[in-house]
């Protein structure tokens, strides 16, 4: 069953069990979609954030999603890149799977998922959809519990390439 699914527009619009944010550390919100998801969801979602005493990186923690139309938020922290030989790749591939594990523990059935660290970031977007696509392939290949995975991006570049890498290998 193909469970995986591209969407490209507002993360905030989708009606999902979960939206992931990408998030910093503090978990007080930034620009970006961030920022996107904190303007929808209003002060509430800030409010149970500064609660939650921050995010480590390639982490993630949950919250409800107060006025988004998808009923939680898990908030994880991608990291920012630096040339890749500090453990970028690995930390982001964490991003991703600490995310589904918090959603499967959390018994949601979809997930939508941002291009995590590819805008201020900086985090190659070629590189981050390989690894983005490999870790929920992975995932969903030891355990069927989801329904559906989306990954929603936003640019066209974003677009291209997740359309390229989930055509190759028939997804
Ligand atoms: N819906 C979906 N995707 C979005 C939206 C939106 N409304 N707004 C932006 N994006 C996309 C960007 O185009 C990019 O592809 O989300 C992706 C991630 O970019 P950023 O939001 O900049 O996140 P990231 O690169 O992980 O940087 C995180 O930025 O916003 C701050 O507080 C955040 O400090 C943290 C940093």
């Amino acid at each position: 069953m193909n469970r995986i699914e591209l969407y490209q527009g507002d993360i905030t619009e989708m009606h999902v069990d979960a939206i992931v944010n990408a998030a910093n550390r503090s978990l007080l919100g930034g620009g970006g979609v961030d920022g996107a998801i904190h303007r929808v969801a209003g002060p509430k979602l800030l409010e149970e954030c500064k609660k939650l005493n921050g995010c480590e990186t390639g982490q993630a923690k949950i919250t409800m999603g107060y006025r988004l139309p998808s009923r939680y938020v898990i908030h994880t922290v991608g990291p920012v890149w630096h040339g890749g030989e500090i453990g970028e790749k690995e930390l982001l591939a964490s991003a991703y799977l600490s995310s589904l594990k918090l959603a499967r523990e959390h018994q949601l059935k979809t997930l939508a998922f941002p291009n995590i660290s590819t805008g201020v970031y900086a985090f190659p977007k070629q590189l981050a959809a390989e690894i983005a696509i490999e870790t929920v392939r992975n995932f969903l290949e030891n355990d069927d519990w989801f329904e559906e995975i989306t990954f929603c991006v936003y640019d066209d570049e974003n677009y291209e390439i997740y359309t390229k890498l989930l055509n190759q290998t028939g997804h």
